[in-house]
């Protein structure tokens, strides 16, 4: 591969940028039930008008145009194309995708369409959700609408977004969508996700030809807090279930040791080899490392640490830590045999237009130079890296943070929805242009 065969982008997500909650015929989702739930975000707010992407998307292309990404990572939304999950599809919100699509195309930019960023419309969860097994056909269906409408201009699929995140916060720490807190529901949610990412590659395979399909881990080390003793096994079970449970049974096809035996009651004979179906490459987010203690309040007994005092963080307690990026990239190349593209990484900063309406965010340069670097050591070390998406393009709702983290390289304004390039769309923009120079 050479300098210029290697992807640059950005992503975004549905819920995260399209508002147009209730128009055109888009079915709720839990996180629109989330919103409405005392305490669900922190900030109150929701995703009903978001960045209102859903009526500026042409805007938004002209910026990806305007910083010259090739490629461009957004998510289809289940409920927007098929407002109740299943059955009737719902045309206007597949419309909606065409005119997004084609705009890339004509843009010269590769649509990379993630099928599920976490938007479960609510009719099905309440038909159980993840936590029914059947989830899984629904979800193969879903893909084979999505695969067979678009799979003729796109051909970068990605199954899920960060399966551990949706899972564990959604079914036993209550910090998503769909809120629930139980081991026997967490366990089966990640079953039913397993099937159903193997079902979809099936599908997708089987209607898009030269498809190139992956799935997105979001794999961070896990430090047991203060290198206590107390908590090394609560350390060592969050790393099955935040870096192990998907990307184990998906691609070498076995559970690790801690939930083997626990899942086994959700685990039917030939689950495993539906599960482990090929994939083209390996997605990876990543941020920084977590630390675990042991914590009574949460159903696995372990809960979220602190990292060291004094560690540099870009806030919510995110540590910036390079050197565990460039490893993290070093021991999936060795445990996964596979190509990798990282599909997001990024900095939340508090930055706002200054009296000339400029957003200068030199701290965000600062991180994406320390973090694209620490990629590039992972490559001279050996690391097949492919592409690397900044997440994001826009400031936008931030799941249970609400507006409150900015981690667009575009500042968006949440009164006028006005668009402001940062300083850090601008260095990305050179370092893009600069990247393909070199040979
Ligand atoms: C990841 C999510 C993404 C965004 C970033 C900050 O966990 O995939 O949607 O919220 O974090």
């Amino acid at each position: 591969m050479t300098a210029r065969d290697f992807v640059w982008g950005v992503s975004t997500a549905a819920y995260q940028i399209e508002g147009a909650v209730a128009e055109d015929g888009r079915g709720p989702s839990i996180w629109d039930t989330r919103c409405r739930t005392k305490g669900g975000v922190s900030d109150g707010s929701s995703g009903d008008v978001a960045c209102d992407h859903y009526h500026r998307w042409r805007e938004d292309v002209a910026l990806l145009r305007a910083i010259g990404v090739g490629a461009y990572r957004f998510s289809v939304g289940w409920p927007r194309v098929l407002p109740r999950g299943r059955g009737a599809a719902n045309e206007a919100g597949l419309a909606f995708y065409d005119r997004l699509i084609d705009a890339l195309l004509e843009a010269g930019i590769e649509p990379w369409l993630t099928l599920y960023h976490w938007d479960l419309p609510q009719a099905l969860d309440d038909l159980g959700g993840w936590t029914s097994r059947d989830c899984a056909g629904w979800f193969a269906d879903y893909a084979a609408l999505v695969a067979g409408r678009y799979g003729d201009r796109v051909k970068r699929f990605i199954t899920f977004n960060e399966f551990s995140v949706f899972t564990l916060f959604g079914y036993a720490i209550p910090w998503a969508a769909p809120g629930v807190t139980d081991r026997a529901a967490h366990l089966k949610a990640v079953h039913h996700v397993n099937l159903a990412h193997g079902a979809a590659v099936d599908v997708v395979r089987a209607l898009v030809p030269g498809a190139s399909i992956g799935a997105i881990h979001n794999r961070q080390i896990v430090i047991p807090e203060g290198d206590l003793e107390e908590n090394r096994e609560p350390a060592a079970l969050l790393d099955e279930h935040w870096n192990l449970v998907f990307p184990d049974p998906q691609i070498l096809g076995f559970y690790p040791p801690r939930t083997a035996a626990a899942i086994e009651p959700y685990v039917k004979a030939g689950d495993m080899a539906r599960i482990r179906r090929p994939v083209d490459w390996f997605g990876l987010n990543h941020y920084g490392p977590i630390f675990a203690k042991a914590d009574p309040n949460f159903v696995w007994g372990y809960g979220w640490g602190s990292p060291p005092e004094g560690s540099p963080d870009h806030g919510f307690g995110w540590p910036i830590f390079p050197e565990a990026f460039r490893d993290e990239l070093t021991l999936i190349a060795r445990r996964y045999r596979l190509p990798i593209v990282v599909t997001e990484n990024g900095c939340n900063t508090d930055d706002a237009p200054d009296a000339n309406g400029e957003v200068h965010d030199p701290r965000r340069i600062l991180y994406l130079k320390l973090y694209v670097q620490a990629m590039r050591d992972a490559m001279a070390a050996g690391a097949d890296v492919r592409g690397y998406f900044l997440w994001s393009l826009l400031d936008c709702f931030e799941w249970g943070n609400g507006y409150g983290p900015k981690f667009g390289i575009v500042h968006v304004d949440r009164e006028t929805q006005k668009r402001t390039l940062k300083d850090s769309a601008r260095w990305y923009a050179e370092m893009i242009r600069t990247a393909r120079k070199d040979p």
